[in-house]
């Protein structure tokens, strides 16, 4: 038995998309505080890099990338930057993720669902496929994808939000099997409802807020430490034999 000591990352290099903010900051600074190197990604450079020098500041070692991961010569750039920087890649976390529509279905545009479909799923897509070069090559990895409660559940007026993130579900399961062969391992993550931006609007609707908290059967909405947490442990020795699983963290939600 080696106790906390199968939880460490240390020595491990991490990128982790959609890293200047809420739930991907709070997973690159645990990912960091566990040892290992971090890339922290997003769209704004200025936030992006600010969160590296945090990490550094605390002692960590960490690269700042800001890329768009539905653009594919961006997610190549933010791939080979990480092994140039840090020599290897042993995990990814395909965290960054928009929700900017609440609507009824009928209402959505072509353009609303194209928008949520590129940088929710292909965004994810395109980053498992050069990590995974990368991992295939290496034959070793971990790979993580953020989910939702909403990859399993109808969220209304999240059409294409709910079918973005049950699609990365699959997404996980076909790659879990075609990638076990080289060692790679693939789980999701499926966070129930997360104090971030993300949900800003719907706290700060009473109406809705409350319906949220009565719904919950913890009571609260989580935070983004509590979601961190569990990124550790997919990420570490603690978890090699856990491949295609989703890991529902949600306060109890899918238990009522
Ligand atoms: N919060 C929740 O309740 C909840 C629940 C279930 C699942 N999730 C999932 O968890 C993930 C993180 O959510 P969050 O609540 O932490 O969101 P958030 O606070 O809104 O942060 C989103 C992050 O993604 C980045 N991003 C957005 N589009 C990007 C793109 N095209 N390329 C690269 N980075 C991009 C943002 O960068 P900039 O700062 O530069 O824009 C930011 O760092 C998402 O996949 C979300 O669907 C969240």
């Amino acid at each position: 038995m080696n106790g906390l000591r199968q939880f460490s990352l240390e020595g491990k290099v991490a990128v982790v998309t959609g890293s200047s903010r809420g739930i991907g900051r709070a997973i690159a600074e645990g990912f960091a505080g566990a040892g290992a190197a971090v890339t922290v990604n997003g769209l704004n450079p200025e936030t992006t890099q600010s969160v590296a020098d945090a990490i550094v500041a605390a002692g960590g070692k960490s690269l700042a990338l800001p890329a768009d991961v539905s653009k594919a010569a961006d997610v190549e750039r933010l791939i080979e930057a990480t092994v140039a920087a840090f020599g290897r890649l042993d995990i990814l976390v395909n965290n960054a993720g928009i929700s900017p529509y609440y609507k009824p279905a009928e209402t959505v545009t072509e353009a609303e669902w194209d928008e949520v479909m590129r940088v929710n799923l292909k965004g994810v897509f395109l980053c498992c496929q050069a990590a995974g070069r990368v991992m295939i090559a290496q034959k070793s990895g971990r790979i993580i994808n953020m989910s939702s409660i909403g990859g399993t559940i109808a969220l209304p007026r999240l059409i294409a939000y709910c079918s973005a993130k049950g699609a990365i579900n699959q997404l996980t399961r076909v790659l879990a099997v075609e990638w076990a062969p080289h060692h790679i391992l693939v789980n999701a993550i499926a966070p129930g409802f997360i104090e971030t931006d993300l949900t800003k609007g719907l706290r700060e609707n009473p109406k809705r807020h409350n319906a949220l908290i009565q719904r919950v059967p913890l009571g609260r909405l989580g935070t983004p430490a509590e979601i961190a947490g569990a990124a550790i442990y997919l990420a570490s020795d603690a978890a090699s034999y856990v491949t295609g699983h989703m890991l529902d963290i949600d306060g109890g939600w899918l238990a009522l």
